[in-house]
């Protein structure tokens, strides 16, 4: 399977100086995805909404070089960032089958957030997203013959070596990701558009609403989160429960039917954590203002009857979902009882990208 994505290119291509870009939002998980095997292959699968004001923008600037190995130097937001080169390297380690010529250019990556970077919203999707569309770009550039859709495919399976959930940025909309018996030409390889003819309009009008609960890094990464599902007790259960979901959720994407679509959402990030906390390590990572905050929409739900729902990231702030039908009360509501779970005062206004 992985065949198709080795590179087109014959060995006797011409090497240049050039520049590419790619823009690329971030998302949001519907069904999770917490657990991989080797190769960055995930053990469920999973469903996330492409945002529209979270993004990642990147210029990659690439000069041909004739020393062997990798030489990257990265720039956030115009800073050098020394740090950063060695998440890329390993990223080119595991791509370098699919893309012949890493080893043959110095490349400078210039890449910047619409988010602030000690948001706690990650960069690893929209960016590893980002990265992996300039590098197909650069290999059409260099001769590589790759329809729209192919050139799309590549990107998402390059993505998903740098991080996992960026597979799913590539695309907007509901993207997929994971191969289940179910959704056609679904696969663990690479993320797939879910087609748009089987979502109702009213999951295309969906605001998300990022109460930004703690800023800075977080104390345990998706990564190492991730491997503590190996030998979990439950996680058997789990993977099997995720893609069950999944399943549950598409009939309700057809329907419109926002009650059990926020159920089943607010049933997945609770599991999430919840997986977290029996983890051997432990871990947490909602704060106290995480809970409070759901608790004061649990309230304003069950008072209002107004079709506010949440989702978590691995992290401690909290995703707002609704539709834009009920947006007006929802911001007032923000405004006046969430701000104030909000370190300094901050949320970012998002919604899903159709
Ligand atoms: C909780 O994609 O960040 O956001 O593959 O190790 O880079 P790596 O992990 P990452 O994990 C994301 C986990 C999640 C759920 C999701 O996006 O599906």
């Amino acid at each position: 399977m992985e065949k198709q994505f080795h590179t087109t290119l014959q060995s006797n291509y011409t090497l240049f100086t050039g520049e590419v870009s790619a823009h690329s939002p971030s998302n949001i998980a519907l069904i999770k995805y917490w657990g991989k095997k080797e190769n960055q292959i995930p053990t469920n699968s999973s469903i996330s909404y492409t945002l529209t004001n979270s993004y990642t923008d990147t210029i990659l600037k690439f000069t041909p070089k004739t020393e062997k190995g990798y030489d990257v130097k990265v720039y956030l937001e115009g800073e050098y960032k020394e740090s950063f080169a060695p998440k890329i390297i390993t990223f080119f380690e595991r791509i370098t089958a699919y893309i012949p010529f890493l080893e043959q250019f110095s490349f400078e990556v210039f890449t910047s957030n619409s988010f602030p970077h000690s948001s706690g919203i990650a960069s690893s999707a929209s960016g590893m997203s980002a990265m992996a569309i300039c590098l197909v770009q650069i290999e059409q550039q260099l001769g590589a013959i790759l329809s729209e859709e192919e050139a799309l495919k590549k990107a998402s399976f390059l993505a998903r070596l740098g991080s996992g959930s960026a597979c799913r940025s590539v695309y907007k909309g509901l993207v997929e990701w994971g191969e289940n018996d179910f959704i056609e030409g679904s696969s663990d390889l690479y993320g797939t558009k879910y087609p748009d003819h089987e979502i109702h309009d009213v999951f295309k009008t969906f605001h998300d609403t990022i109460l930004l609960i703690h800023e800075g890094q977080k104390t345990v990464s998706s990564t190492v989160g991730h491997n503590l599902m190996n030998g979990h007790p439950y996680a058997e259960r789990r993977f099997i429960e995720a893609n069950e979901n999944l399943q549950k959720l598409l009939p309700i994407l057809k329907q419109g039917d926002v009650k059990a679509f926020g159920e089943l959402v607010e049933h997945e990030a609770l599991t999430l954590h919840a997986m977290m906390m029996m983890s051997n390590p432990a871990f947490i990572l909602m704060k106290p203002n995480t809970v409070a905050a759901l608790d004061k929409l649990w309230e304003f739900r069950r008072e209002t009857g107004n079709q506010l729902y949440f989702t978590l990231d691995a992290g401690a702030n909290v995703h707002l979902l609704y539709p834009a039908q009920d947006a007006e009360a929802i911001e007032i509501f923000i405004e006046n009882e969430l701000k104030q779970f909000c370190q300094n005062g901050n949320y970012i206004q998002d919604k899903v990208s159709f």
